[in-house]
């Protein structure tokens, strides 16, 4: 039974703002991929080496056999392979850049395709395919992802089983949101400790605060940021950006053709991530030199809602002074 009386919660009142319309929210990324092993038991998977290792811990939780797959300048993938009944392929819609190849890939693949949408978090499942987002990597919120299932799959019972997520902290967003950013950094490191890919229902704390975001809003300046960014950097940028009407970018992926080392931005308190350090690390038979080369030099840079124009000059300032 619940108590009555005593100290007051956090103030969290459900808004109306819900983006996605599937019944299925887990606690991560990791733990949406999960389910869907659990649900199409794959012999072998088949994975972008462009990843970070975090996408690989579902696999070997189940001890699934992966197989890891090239892509090419554009992101797409050098060799398709034929999958058989037993194995699914998982492809990674890279800053949310990459939606009609996707559905390409959907009408290859149907339901053995699993669409990581961890930078897309606004691509919405289609029902042939399956789908699963990352809410954390988009808003402020300690954790949550979004699963879009095939049509004729019905994980009713399955999910209404399982429990909801209650091992996270907050302590970086309360932080960050009193500007106090270096000293919740090691509060948000603790928290991606925890988001893992045990099977549990996204938050509660978490689902309230999604659906209070203004996504139009959200959706408009992401689109602004991006659009200012491509003007100004896209006559320098060795990436190939295409075709983003429908996008709601995630970062603006900037290749110059001289590398710029991170520290450059650091020093300015621009922070760029490495999209994937892990990716250099990995130990590997094949060498995948593009896929390290993109994660050493392809520079992730920050437009999501949070910035305006003038955040945007800054960077491109910056970039301009190397
Ligand atoms: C490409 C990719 N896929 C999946 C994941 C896992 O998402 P989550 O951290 O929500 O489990 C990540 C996170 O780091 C990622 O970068």
């Amino acid at each position: 039974v619940t108590e009555i009386g005593g100290y007051f919660e956090l103030e969290l009142n459900p808004g109306n703002q819900e983006y996605h319309s599937t019944l299925y929210r887990f606690k991560s990324g990791r733990a949406s991929l999960n389910f869907i092993l659990h649900q199409t038991k794959p012999t072998k998977v088949y994975v972008p080496f462009y990843a970070c290792d975090a996408l690989l811990e579902p696999f070997i939780v189940n001890n699934i056999q992966i197989q890891f797959y090239a892509v090419d300048a554009k992101l797409e993938i050098v060799c398709m392979p034929s999958i058989k009944d037993d194995e699914l392929i998982v492809y990674v819609n890279y800053f949310d850049l990459k939606r009609d190849y996707v559905a390409s890939l959907s009408n290859i693949y149907k339901g053995k395709l699993v669409v990581d949408c961890t930078q897309a978090y606004f691509q919405k499942g289609n029902e042939v395919s399956w789908f699963f987002n990352s809410c954390r990597k988009f808003f402020g919120v300690a954790d949550g992802s979004d699963l879009y299932v095939p049509k004729e799959v019905n994980l009713g019972r399955e999910y209404e089983k399982l429990l909801e997520n209650t091992n996270f902290i907050v302590d970086h967003l309360l932080l960050r949101s009193s500007g106090q950013t270096q000293h919740g950094y090691k509060h948000f490191k603790k928290n991606e400790t925890l988001n893992n890919s045990d099977l549990l229902k996204m938050s509660k704390f978490s689902s309230t605060l999604l659906s209070q975001v203004n996504f139009k809003g959200v959706t408009n300046r992401r689109k602004l940021n991006f659009n200012f960014m491509h003007y100004a950097l896209g006559s320098t940028n060795m990436f190939p950006v295409h075709n983003y009407a429908a996008a709601v970018p995630f970062f603006y992926p900037y290749y110059p053709n001289i590398p710029i080392q991170k520290e450059v931005f650091w020093k300015n308190n621009i922070f760029i991530p490495s999209l994937w350090s892990d990716c250099i690390n990995r130990k590997h038979k094949q060498e995948f030199d593009w896929e390290r080369t993109l994660s050493r030099d392809l520079l992730p840079l920050p437009i999501d809602h949070r910035y305006d124009a003038a955040d945007m000059e800054r960077i491109v300032n910056c970039v301009r002074s190397y």
